[in-house]
């Protein structure tokens, strides 16, 4: 059987790659004809473990190919799985423009029945406006459904979370064209959730937006636990234990980014907002959000005595470890703050790149862990990286001008920092007492 992704940014190739190994034969459908090109030669265009492995092998194997002709890609396959981008219009809601073109596409290419999946993040009722952009641009009535089938992955573990999924959610009007698309699932063994498009839309916004109110409730507790010196760490593990709270999306830190969460949830308020319906809990997510940088900040600034004229390394551009991903990264908002507060800012990460924007306003990317601390008087971590677990904190010590760590992840090893010489601070993040 063949499947066609339209749409090949990073949940497209993933969950290309991952219908590739479960054995269909998969076309990736872009716009982009550089990206199909750079695709087609076997290159990623974003940094993602393990989807490297897969390209390779399944270019090799003939079982993936990308191309931009989008009228036969239509027409040779049956199932049409959207992945195009939802970004964020300026009033929080999600912008529906590449759905809406790639609806007329398909209406206008269309010449026998379809069954077209929505893995975007969309808003409620987004299944019933693409049957309609579909309809209004077919020349002529051809049958098809269309089918929700929402995306959960993570970036950094994308793979790992697609084929070892915790659940299949499937939106289906038509419980034929619903069934159809979960037996292309049947391989991977994870429970089914059958229900309506509009559930399924729900589902995906409630669940991204309950994990950011699980991070955001513990960042928040960050701040009392600051004030009363206790460990919001340690109160996170004696919570977690508790089955009905669970031990996940509950590590405090200067606050969540990437491309789902902050997008996400501006968009269920917006929802809301449309229907005079107040969602006060996740209008406090997103502020405890929102501030949580500057929070913290505001407390290591008092530490150091200020930082203006200081020489600060930020530990960790993207927005979380094993991406290159920048999209609301927290470090981002870090560094704008250093700046306004006339800091010099050096910047190391593993993968990710530094913005131009960020290169003219002064602040400098190091390829070397120890170059980035060089002359420091703070280092600032971000995204928990490996690198900084492991590193030598020993001879980084001597690159230093001040041994001050603040740890915006709470992962360092703060006994074993301060036995040699530093000052930590965390998040919320006493010396256990
Ligand atoms: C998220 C959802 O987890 C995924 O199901 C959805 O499909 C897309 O959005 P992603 O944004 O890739 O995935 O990464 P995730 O691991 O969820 O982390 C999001 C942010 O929350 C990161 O900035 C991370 O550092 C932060 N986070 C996560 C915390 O601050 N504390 C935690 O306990 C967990």
């Amino acid at each position: 059987m063949s499947i066609l992704i339209i749409g090949t940014g990073y949940v497209g190739v993933t969950t290309a790659l991952v219908f590739a190994e479960l054995g269909f034969e998969v076309t990736g459908l872009d716009a982009d004809e550089r990206k199909v090109q750079t695709l087609s030669e076997g290159k990623l265009t974003f940094y993602e473990p393990g989807l490297q492995d897969l390209l390779d092998q399944h270019l090799a194997a003939g079982r993936i190919r990308f191309t931009s002709e989008a009228k036969q890609a239509i027409r040779q396959n049956t199932i049409l799985f959207l992945c195009v981008g939802t970004p964020s219009d300026e009033n929080g809601s999600a912008d529906l423009r590449y759905i809406r073109a790639v609806a007329e596409q398909i209406g206008q290419s269309m010449d026998d029945y379809k069954v077209i999946v929505i893995k975007s993040t969309v808003p409620i009722h987004t299944n019933e406006r693409l049957t309609a952009w579909i309809a209004e641009a077919q020349p002529h009535p051809i049958p098809f459904d269309v089918v929700s089938n929402p995306e959960f992955l993570r970036e950094g573990s994308a793979l790992q979370d697609a084929l070892h999924p915790d659940r299949i959610i499937i939106g289906s009007r038509n419980q034929a064209a619903g069934l159809h698309i979960q037996s292309l699932y049947e391989n991977l063994n994870a429970p089914c959730f059958l229900t309506t498009p509009t559930t399924a839309e729900m589902i995906k916004y409630a669940s991204n937006s309950f994990l950011a109110t699980k991070i955001s409730f513990a960042n928040e507790l960050a701040r009392l636990c600051e004030q009363l010196d206790i460990n919001v760490g340690d109160v996170s593990i004696g919570m977690g234990y508790d089955h009905r709270i669970g031990p996940h999306f509950l590590k405090a830190g200067i606050g969540y980014g990437g491309s789902c969460f902050p997008k996400d949830i501006k968009a269920l308020l917006h929802i809301a907002k449309e229907q005079h319906t107040r969602l006060s809990i996740l209008e406090q997510v997103h502020e405890v959000n929102e501030t949580q940088v500057e929070h913290f900040l505001q407390l290591w600034e008092r530490k150091i005595g200020g930082f203006a004229g200081k020489r600060i390394a930020i530990l960790g551009l993207s927005f979380k470890p094993n991406t290159d991903d920048l999209r609301e990264a927290p470090s981002l908002a870090v560094i704008r703050y250093l700046t306004s507060q006339r800091a010099q800012v050096r910047v190391h990460d593993p993968v990710a790149k530094l913005p131009a924007s960020l290169q003219s306003a002064g602040v400098r990317q190091l390829e070397h862990l120890e170059d980035a601390v060089a002359g420091c008087d703070a280092a600032i971590m971000c995204s928990e990286w490996d690198v900084y677990r492991n590193a030598d904190w020993e001879q980084l010590r001597d690159e230093f001008k001040q041994l001050n760590i603040f740890d915006g992840r709470n992962v360092l090893d703060r006994q074993r920092l301060t036995e040699l010489g530093y000052t930590y601070s965390g998040i919320g993040n006493a010396a256990r007492n």
